[in-house]
């Protein structure tokens, strides 16, 4: 479950937006403080609930939010070679997966590829990552490896817009208010009836999921730090 129709809950009925244990490609865009970290546990405990998986986490802000989940975890430049980790695991995984989804979540990945792009070298790794961020997202679901990035603003620096590769997202969320641009990046044109007297904030943004139309996207409330330490405890 993704969280609940905002146009619904604005009724005073919860209506649950769920989302194919096999689709689970995911964009999330959203400002500091939109609610995209507290999404994203909330988004983990769903899946762990769910199937039998592993989460490969890179934290490059170094927020510390993600720490204890899984063992394969990294934050700032470290987050390269999880990634590489990753990727290898992937390379070599059979096609229709072996038993286990393998998700790949990179916490403000714009943020980790402008930073490389600052020195010459980290610009090939740059290049690295995001080729293989595409090849997750064009062959992963057959795999059953997946990607879940969070960036602040949705920025042709993370996928050229030529590569197509942004296509492949399953999930589109988007938190907060987004600007004219972010908007048209995640969700193309795509409007829904009612958007014009819905006021976005904290936990209230947009959905785009294969085979649905846009909707309003209402998170439950929730308490980061209780999510985090359930999390935790399932990993032990
Ligand atoms: N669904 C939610 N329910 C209750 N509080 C929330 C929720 N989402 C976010 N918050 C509050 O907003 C703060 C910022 O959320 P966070 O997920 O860290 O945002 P972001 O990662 O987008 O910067 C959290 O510390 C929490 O207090
Ligand atoms: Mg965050």
């Amino acid at each position: 479950m993704l969280g609940f129709s905002l146009s619904m809950w604005m009724q005073g009925i919860k209506v649950p937006l769920f989302v194919g244990s096999n689709l689970l490609h995911c964009c999330i865009v959203g400002g500091s403080g939109s609610g995209k970290s507290t999404w994203l546990l909330y988004f983990i405990y769903q899946i762990r609930k769910s199937i039998p998986c592993e989460f490969v986490i890179c934290d490059f802000k170094r927020s510390g939010e993600f720490t204890g989940i899984t063992n394969h975890y990294a934050e700032y430049e470290i987050c390269i070679d999880e990634i590489r980790l990753f990727y290898e695991e992937f390379s070599e995984a059979p096609d229709g997966g072996n038993g286990i989804t393998r998700i790949l979540i990179i916490d403000e990945i714009a943020g980790l590829l402008n930073h490389l792009n600052m020195t010459k070298e980290g610009k090939k790794e740059a290049d690295e990552i995001r080729m293989i961020m595409s090849s997750i997202l064009m062959l992963g679901r057959s795999r059953k490896r997946f990607l879940i990035l969070s960036m602040q603003r949705y920025s042709a620096s993370v996928f050229p817009a030529s590569s197509g590769s942004a296509d492949n997202f399953m999930i589109s969320v988007g938190l907060g208010k987004l600007s004219v641009d972010g908007r048209r990046g995640l969700f193309a044109g795509e409007h829904f009836e009612g958007e014009e007297d819905i006021t976005f904030g904290m936990g209230k943004g947009l959905l785009l999921r294969d085979g649905y139309e846009l909707c309003g996207l209402q998170v439950p409330r929730l308490d980061k730090q209780k999510l985090l330490f359930i999390l935790q405890s399932m990993n032990r």
